[in-house]
């Protein structure tokens, strides 16, 4: 390591980390540059970002024409209120842009500046709809173990991942879990002849009845799980999920913060399975990361019920940077670029050449199951295939190994989860199932 390096770890000392230990923090790779899905640190190493940073870079490193956007923007208005009467012209184009272009009948748009602020609104924006409804007993929602939505006290809770509860208890009530339709671990009861989609949905409707329809106000869920391991749904579970919410009046918010822009192949996820959210959750990938932005989007039907709103009903929430205007620019800049490089296709044809090539590694005993869609793909790993024994340890020492072999995943507990920008090349798809292959061969 340079002595430049040291110091800058000197530097990050006073730095409180996401999710933080001192320990896994003892000496973090410096990065300085990026360019495409490379990184580039300061003691010299050019890393293959296979996570996009989190899910999130999908137009790569280094966009002359989104940093152009931000510039231009911030010399003409950088911020002003959204409050009280005002607008700025990007988050009034952004709106524009966005309504429809996810799913049919979701028009209106509230801005966040990331994906927990979204998922937070989403569930105060449910209260408030069925409180305007006459139904204030409506306020639980229901969730997936392995869930992830997110860090504010709200979202914390509704993620269904214990490590994130631990220290932050006690929770607040009125989070449900059920299990999540992982088709290669179903962790709830299988009955007769049941597929794991119908029985991960019809645990959700035992649980809307055993708390009771009238108290509970929505059902969350990633159409793909991200930081539970990267779980594929089977294709029968979202229409059942629809059939149900509907059935007994619960809302239905889709959190696509990872999966929303493209990134499985459809420029939303729940599109594969031909369902449509009450109300959807996006950030990360509107900026491509390039600036800090969410939002939430809802329904016709929950708009004209705000609409109808007296007085003393006004939503009262916001945040400062709800539509901020340099975010927004570059919101509808990097949506230029999406749509002009057409991300979907990229990660269909792209995501098909990744999973095939990681499929390859299913020859190592220690790779039980390789599972994606479009450019999101797991790497889960076992200590035995037949009884699928889940091995952290093993997927963290295959991670390591990866890190030395200049390669960037995530291991999230057994499974090793890869994301790369949507801008990656097949070449670059062939070195991140190389330099993994290479990294598992170095594994005993
Ligand atoms: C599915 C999902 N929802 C919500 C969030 C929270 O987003 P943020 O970290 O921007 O608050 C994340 C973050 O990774 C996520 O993966």
């Amino acid at each position: 390591m340079t002595d430049q390096t040291q110091t800058w770890i000197e530097k990050d000392k006073h730095q409180l980390h996401p999710t933080y230990h001192p320990k896994s923090h003892a000496n973090p790779l410096v990065i300085e540059k990026g360019e495409g899905v490379w990184l580039y640190t300061t003691d010299g190493r050019k890393i293959l970002d296979g996570m996009a940073g989190l899910w999130n870079v999908n137009a790569g490193y280094g966009r002359e024409e989104l940093a152009k956007a931000a510039y231009d923007q911030m010399k003409e208005l950088a911020f002003t209120s959204n409050f009280s009467g005002m607008t700025n012209l990007p988050s009034s184009q952004l709106a524009d842009k966005l309504a429809g272009f996810a799913y049919e009948g979701l028009n209106t748009t509230f801005f966040t500046s990331g994906g927990s602020e979204s998922n937070d609104s989403a569930f105060k924006t449910a209260r408030y709809y069925w409180k305007r409804k006459g139904k204030p007993g409506k306020y639980k929602v229901i969730a997936r173990k392995g869930a992830y939505h997110g860090v504010t006290l709200a979202t914390t809770f509704a993620t269904g991942l214990e490590k994130y509860h631990t220290m932050f208890g006690p929770a607040p009530e009125g989070f449900v879990h059920i299990p999540a339709p992982n088709p290669y671990r179903y962790e709830g009861q299988l009955k007769d002849g049941e597929t794991v989609g119908q029985a991960a949905a019809r645990e959700l409707e035992e649980a809307i009845l055993r708390e009771g329809a009238d108290t509970v106000a929505a059902f969350i869920a990633e159409p793909v799980m991200g930081v539970g391991g990267v779980i594929v749904p089977p294709d029968d579970y979202f229409p059942l999920v629809r059939q149900i919410c509907d059935k007994h009046g619960i809302l239905f918010i889709a959190d696509e913060v990872i999966t929303g822009f493209g990134r499985t192949g459809e420029w939303f996820a729940l599109k594969h399975w031909n369902v449509k959210p009450d109300i959807l959750s996006f950030a990360k990938a509107i900026t491509s990361g390039y600036a800090q932005l969410g939002g939430i989007q809802i329904s016709d039907e929950i708009r004209e019920t705000m609409e109808s709103a007296a007085d003393t009903e006004a939503y009262m929430h916001g945040y400062t940077y709800s539509g901020h205007a340099m975010a927004c620019a570059v919101g509808l800049k990097n949506l230029e670029i999406m749509e002009r490089e057409d991300f979907p296709k990229r990660a269909r044809e792209l995501g098909k050449r990744l999973l095939e090539g990681l499929k390859k590694l299913e020859e190592f005993p220690f790779v039980g199951d390789v599972r994606g869609l479009g450019l999101v793909c797991g790497v889960e790993i076992v200590s035995d295939k037949e009884s699928k024994t889940a091995d952290p340890a093993t997927a963290a020492k295959i991670f390591k190994a990866a890190e030395a072999h200049r390669l960037r995943s995530r291991p999230l507990g057994s499974t090793l989860a890869f994301s790369p920008p949507l801008s990656i090349t097949e070449d670059e798809v062939d070195e991140i199932i190389e330099r993994l292959g290479a990294a598992m061969d170095g594994i005993g």
